[in-house]
């Protein structure tokens, strides 16, 4: 490294980027030199322990100051953070973030700006935060074609299912989530698998060089999920969990995110609490499996920090540290045409004939049924049919006509089984 003395600013002095201005203050200054310039914050009133001449309210003396080097955003939300760093790369300054909303929202176009002008983008903690997981995909295994890339990449929603797993109700997990910090007030993005989903898109750039649209990414929540639904999972050696998927085969590239009944064996199956993983596949290489904590202050400022020392060394180099993005030649596959294994479990009159009649609506619409459980509670019954992999587009048209069956009373659960 030529040069060793960087000056920084820092966007953002909440919980994460309190973390990462505790991180640059104790770094080792004979690995880097750090001269923190300026932070930027919205409240200019409130107690920190920061020198006062370095706080503002003014992102402008951010942009126009030349001796700052590198800005690392931890603002929150897209705006306006999105346009702040278009605006310092666009100066050739390199800019950290741990903004996956951002990088969802707009990744290709900040790493082309990153490019042209010779600078850095890094944004390791966007994706199961404290995980050095993008760097190895974007870098070490550039050479590798990927066939599947998946991952729990949402802390909160893997809390409340393993706390499912050991006994509690969907609502106790909830809430004890809540009061440990894992779940916000508002938790439907992490419940209803958006915070996975924004993530499972990055991954898509990085993994495959696609950029699929927000709506192209079939996205399922885990508030349907029961106890029941776990009893059956432990009936049949395994558990349920939220997973973003990310396949490209001969018949193209699909991700998405919804749970999974997921074998015991599977590396996932045994990522608990609030841990993240993400797993992935080629010929060459084929299984990684890469875990840890995929939340939380100092995780986050870890990959943080991490990113701040890469771009340190690269910004040296006066290049940008973006090789060409992977550039995808398969076709875009539509949810419709993904072939999914599926557990329906329904109640249903007990009486002879209704298995037929279900079988045959599955074998109408080219579902073939792998296995079957029937138990007897007096008038109803509890019936459990897995079916081999079929097209969901075919998997919704048999759901709809047994939903409509006079002998079925209810569908207590549909949840896909992962295949490897
Ligand atoms: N929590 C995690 O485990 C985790 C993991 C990975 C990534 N992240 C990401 O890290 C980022 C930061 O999260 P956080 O929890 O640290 O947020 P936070 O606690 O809400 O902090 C946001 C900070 O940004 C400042 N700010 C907000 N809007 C601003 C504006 N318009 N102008 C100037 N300053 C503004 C706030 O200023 P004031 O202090 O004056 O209010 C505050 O200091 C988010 O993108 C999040 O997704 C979080």
């Amino acid at each position: 490294m030529q040069n060793n003395t960087f000056s920084i600013a820092v966007l953002g002095a909440g919980n994460i980027g309190s973390a990462v201005l505790a991180r640059l203050k104790e770094l080792d200054n004979k690995i880097l030199d750090i001269e923190l310039k300026k932070v930027l914050v919205k409240d200019q009133t409130k107690n920190r322990d920061l020198d006062e001449g370095i706080i503002t309210t003014n992102f402008e003396e951010i942009l126009n100051d030349g001796s700052i080097d590198l800005a690392i955003e931890v603002l929150g939300g897209i705006e306006p953070g999105k346009e702040y760093i278009k605006a310092l790369l666009s100066k050739g300054k390199a800019v950290i973030t741990a903004n996956k909303d951002i990088i969802a929202d707009c990744g290709p176009e900040l790493i082309r700006i990153a490019q042209e002008n010779n600078t850095c983008l890094y944004f390791e903690a966007a994706v199961a935060a404290g995980i050095p997981v993008l760097k190895p995909l974007i870098e070490s295994l550039r050479g590798e074609e990927l066939t599947r890339v998946l991952g729990i990449i949402n802390g909160t929603s893997n809390y409340i299912l393993t706390s499912m797993e050991e006994g509690n109700s969907y609502e106790d997990a909830l809430s004890a989530a809540k009061s440990l910090g894992y779940a916000e007030p508002d938790p439907s993005n992490d419940i209803d698998g958006i915070d996975a989903k924004f993530k499972a898109m990055i991954l898509s750039l990085l993994c495959f060089g696609v950029s699929p649209k927000n709506e192209a990414v079939f996205t399922e929540g885990i508030s349907k999920i029961t106890k029941e639904d776990f009893e059956w999972a432990s009936r049949l050696n395994k558990t349920i969990k939220l997973v973003a998927q990310i396949d490209s085969d001969k018949e193209g590239f699909n991700a998405r995110v919804h749970p999974v009944l997921i074998d015991k064996k599977h590396p996932l199956a045994s990522i608990r609490g609030a841990l993240n993983a993400v797993v992935a596949e080629g010929d060459k290489i084929n299984q990684l499996v890469f875990s840890g904590p995929g939340a939380g202050a100092e995780p986050t400022a870890s990959s943080i920090i991490g990113d701040v020392l890469s771009a340190c060394h690269q910004l040296s180099s006066d290049q940008s540290n973006w090789y060409p993005l992977r550039e995808y030649k398969g076709k875009i596959k539509s949810f419709d045409d993904v072939e999914s294994s599926m557990f329906i479990r329904l109640s249903v009159k007990d009486q002879p004939g209704v298995l037929a009649k279900i079988a045959g609506t599955f074998g109408e619409n080219n579902v073939s049924i792998e296995s079957v459980i029937q138990e007897g509670r007096g008038e109803t019954a509890e019936l459990v049919i897995i079916t081999h992999d079929a097209k969901e587009k075919d998997l919704s048209s048999s759901v709809g006509t047994i939903k409509a069956l006079s002998v079925v009373d209810d569908i207590d659960s549909i949840i896909r089984v992962y295949s490897d």
